[in-house]
């Protein structure tokens, strides 16, 4: 079945008001391919401000969120707050939650599982290192990352798109060739229809992320088990529109 392309634009900690005013005004002169979804990942103080000035065909995304709706923990923020506000995206899971916020496999789990159960739509990152890659592991730790988060998911895989991120390639300018991206993100649909179901495996988008630029997008998107991109550097800049329009 055809799969809508999803591309999700990943601020990070970047951005003032002026900024964002600046990107969202080149995202609405676009012009956006109506037939791709487009998901900007906004930092926490911005959400409120960004979901009110984005037109309605623009999806918002938190970066991060806590695992429980409520309680002492402080300078978290949860699903239940982001419904409140009006915003249905997350990306869990991050490299970046990952290596320098120590997130661990289980822990992103539980993050997954309760942004789900909250009503929320997850983008689940999952990534190898590059001492991983080279020591031919790749396909082992994207395989357990995976893993962990099937029994999170549970039913609800309608409400996730994974998102592949070769650390090595993440803020590098290094992109996975479209081939290597390509032999990841189909051995990981094989994986889920091996482990999971052929619907989902069928079903399931898979965003390549990493270095993604107006350059290399459309060829990595002509690639058959690339569903999207998840965008980091290039979602700041006008160039992101050309990322959306790839498969133009
Ligand atoms: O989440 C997307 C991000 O990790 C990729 O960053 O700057 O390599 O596009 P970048």
């Amino acid at each position: 079945m055809p799969r809508k392309f999803v591309v999700g634009g990943n601020w990070k900690m970047n951005g003032d008001k002026n900024m964002i005013n600046e990107i969202i005004n080149n995202m609405k002169k676009g012009p956006l391919d109506k037939e791709v979804e487009v998901i900007i990942g906004v930092p926490s103080i911005y959400l409120t401000y960004v979901k009110s000035i984005v037109p309605d065909t623009i999806q918002v995304a938190a970066q991060n969120c806590w695992k429980v709706p409520k309680g002492a923990f402080t300078g978290e923020i949860s699903p239940a707050m982001l419904k409140d506000i009006g915003v249905n995206w997350v990306i869990i899971g991050h490299s970046e939650r990952r290596t320098i916020f120590h997130e661990d496999d289980t822990l992103v789990a539980e993050k997954v599982a309760h942004a789900l159960e909250s009503g929320m739509k997850v983008i689940a990152c999952i990534g190898e290192t590059l001492e991983e890659r080279e020591a031919g592991k790749t396909e082992e730790v994207v395989f357990r990352q995976t893993q962990a988060l099937v029994p999170a998911i549970g039913d609800k895989w309608a409400n996730v798109v994974l998102a592949y991120e070769p650390v090595w390639a993440i803020g590098t300018g290094k992109t996975a060739s479209p081939q290597q991206a390509q032999d990841v993100h189909a051995s990981l649909r094989n994986w889920l229809a091996n482990n999971v179901s052929a619907q989902v495996a069928d079903a399931v988008r898979i965003q390549y992320g990493g270095s993604v630029t107006a350059a290399n997008a459309v060829e990595l998107a002509s690639c058959a088990d690339i569903d999207g991109f998840l965008v980091g550097g290039a979602s700041l800049k006008p160039e992101f529109v050309n990322i959306v329009n790839a498969t133009k």
